[in-house]
């Protein structure tokens, strides 16, 4: 289970998620089984200007090895720079956005724009593994439409710069997160690529993962949106816990996030995670809105734990 020399203890990897995986979510996945997990993407030009956002974002927690930093951008110099000094603080791996369809991102020549160069991607990639000891990676899309599918071209150019592996969330750029992720493509690329494929898109438990691996011949999986407030899900005991079973894993994040964070901003990352958690249950519209008002992270517990547990 290797990427480069990075040998991973589970096939099944934590997703970057920007506005959604912080530094609490990424450990807490760790301890519940995670094989590795990606920082959200982060902007290396932002790195180079020394914003504080950036370089905030990029070190890694010893308690979440580990950590793969995501960076994107479209100067391969400046994408560089941002490797090594992710690589200083505590990176195991370098990821490439090559598949971010976000307006914001995309009008930068960056993230899913990059499919349509793909000589340019391979630039990228080459100057990354110059610039940093680590393995590379890059995450990438089937095409930007359907009308240039173009995975098979970029995957093998990545390969040649020196990617050790290619993440692929088989979806066009245009499609954004519409209709299913089209997994045969993930086989395609696994049969056509001698590295490492890890799939993206649409999983929603550890066995169904599993079954994604087998039939596509991907070597690692990422789990993204189904992880949120649901860390048992790269854990071996994968059923779902009944509501009241939800609060200590609560209680453990909670915990996490005031470690890590001052006191107002723990306040609104458990908020936003509490969301996550309560997601589905019944009654999680009004709960939600009465979570908001809460001012300190005692107030949300409480709250938690009259919701989760009753009276
Ligand atoms: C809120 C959100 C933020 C995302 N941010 C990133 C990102 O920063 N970088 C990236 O490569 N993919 C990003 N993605 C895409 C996911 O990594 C993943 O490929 C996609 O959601 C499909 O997998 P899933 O169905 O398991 O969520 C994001 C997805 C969501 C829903």
């Amino acid at each position: 289970m290797k990427i480069g020399h990075l040998d991973l203890r589970s096939r099944l990897l934590a997703a970057p998620m920007a506005g959604v995986i912080d530094v609490s979510m990424r450990i807490l996945l760790i301890r519940y089984g995670a094989g590795m997990v990606f920082s959200e993407m982060i902007s290396a030009e932002g790195v180079r200007r020394n914003q504080k956002g950036s370089t905030a974002l990029i070190t890694c927690h010893p308690q979440e090895s580990p950590c793969a930093v995501q960076l994107f951008g479209r100067d391969p110099l400046v994408l560089a720079e941002a490797g090594r000094y992710a690589q200083e603080r505590g990176a195991a791996l370098i990821d490439i956005n090559m598949g971010c369809p976000v307006k914001k991102v995309v009008r930068q020549g960056a993230g899913a724009a990059l499919l349509r160069e793909p000589e340019l991607c391979a630039r990228i990639v080459d100057s990354m593994v110059r610039a940093v000891t680590l393995p590379v990676t890059a995450k990438i899309r089937a095409g930007w439409d359907t009308a240039s599918i173009n995975y098979r071209e970029v995957g093998a150019r990545l390969m040649d710069a020196g990617a050790a592996a290619v993440i692929f969330h088989p979806r066009t750029a245009v499609q954004l997160f519409t209709g299913e992720a089209d997994w045969s493509l993930v086989g395609d690329l696994a049969e056509c690529l001698p590295l490492p494929v890890i799939g993206s898109g649409d999983i929603t438990s550890r066995r169904q993962a599993y079954e994604r691996i087998a039939e596509t011949g991907a070597a690692f999986v990422m789990i993204g949106r189904a992880a949120m407030g649901r860390p048992w899900v790269f854990s071996l005991e994968a059923h779902e816990p009944a509501p009241h079973d939800l609060y200590p894993i609560v209680g453990q994040h909670r915990l996490l996030i005031e470690e890590l964070y001052p006191p107002r901003k723990a306040v609104s990352v458990l908020k936003r995670h509490c969301v996550y958690y309560i997601r589905g249950l019944a009654g999680a519209a009004s709960m939600r809105a009465t979570l908001m008002k809460s001012e300190t992270t005692d107030a949300i517990m409480a709250l938690m734990s009259d919701y989760l547990l009753g009276d």
